[in-house]
């Protein structure tokens, strides 16, 4: 089961009871769901509120949801574009562009074959006003963004363990091709844990690595659990919401990245730190 803590909207009893214990008593005593009770939170808890998200591009909404025992919000990602090629900003033109809600719900289901359910929120299929989405859980004691802690010169106060969380985010980048891994879309929370969101733009068909630079060291049991992927495995857990050439694109780039890793030797591999 996976433990990690995830809080949720208290009663007001429990409010005035965690003031007297003091903001150390939060975590430990705070309701938690496991990552499956997310995931059918997320389908199923009924929608009673929901605004603009503050930040970013594609009209995402955040929602908050109830099943009458908690209540906790979720971001609505609907964009589904497909384009042969499509001009950014920068000047830059990208072929076989796509932007979808999709690659959320995949990225999401791919960590969790990784064993990195702790590093991204879950992301699930639901309609949001007859439009096809992903419902993506709300970050809890969200701090800052990636954006925010540059601007503001703010150091992490655990170095190692940042570093480390960091190289395992950009592994994944590449293992997805997330070429949109932008400092919006790098959540920090108040226990300096880091939270991926917006794979929107990921999972492409391309057997090379995006940006092969961003890898420096791996986590040991991602490295593990990198090796024993294979296409029906992916198959099963990504099919619909990717491609079979997406999945032969990544297995491609899962191949360069271990053979990187591999040349490297036991001097690129560290073990991340787990919060559960
Ligand atoms: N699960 C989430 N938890 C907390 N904040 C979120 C979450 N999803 C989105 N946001 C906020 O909304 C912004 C826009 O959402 P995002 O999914 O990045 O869409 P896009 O950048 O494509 O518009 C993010 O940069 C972040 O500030
Ligand atoms: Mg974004």
């Amino acid at each position: 089961m996976n433990t990690n803590r995830r809080r949720l909207a208290t009663s007001g009893t429990f409010l005035v009871a965690l003031l007297a214990w003091g903001p150390n008593s939060l975590r430990s005593d705070t309701p938690v769901l496991t990552i499956d009770q997310q995931e059918t939170f997320l389908r199923t808890a009924k929608i009673i509120s929901a605004k603009g998200n503050k930040k970013g591009v594609t009209d995402t909404v955040r929602v908050t949801l109830t099943d009458g025992k908690i209540t906790h919000d979720a971001s609505v990602q609907r964009i589904y574009e497909h384009k042969q090629t499509y001009q950014l900003s920068s000047g830059t033109t990208i072929l076989n562009f796509k932007d979808t809600y999709e690659d959320n719900i995949a990225a999401w289901k791919l960590a969790r074959v990784l064993g990195l359910g702790d590093l991204l929120p879950p992301s699930v299929d639901r309609k949001y006003q007859g439009q096809s989405a992903s419902f993506t859980w709300y970050i809890d004691d969200f701090q800052m963004d990636e954006g925010d802690r540059i601007a503001k010169k703010i150091q992490p106060p655990d170095q190692e363990s940042w570093a480390k969380q960091i190289n395992v985010m950009h592994v994944f980048d590449q293992l997805i091709y997330n070429w949109d891994s932008n400092a919006t879309n790098l959540l920090i929370d108040k226990q300096w844990r880091i939270w991926l969101i917006d794979q929107s733009r990921s999972f492409r068909t391309d057997r090379s690595l995006q940006d092969p630079k961003m890898l420096s060291q791996c986590d040991r049991a991602l490295l593990a659990r990198l090796k024993t992927l294979d296409e029906a495995t992916l198959t099963k857990a990504l099919r619909p919401y990717v491609s079979k050439d997406e999945i032969k694109g990544l297995l491609a780039r899962r191949d360069l990245i271990v053979k990187f890793f591999d040349a490297k030797g036991e001097g690129a591999l560290f073990d991340r730190p787990l919060w559960h």
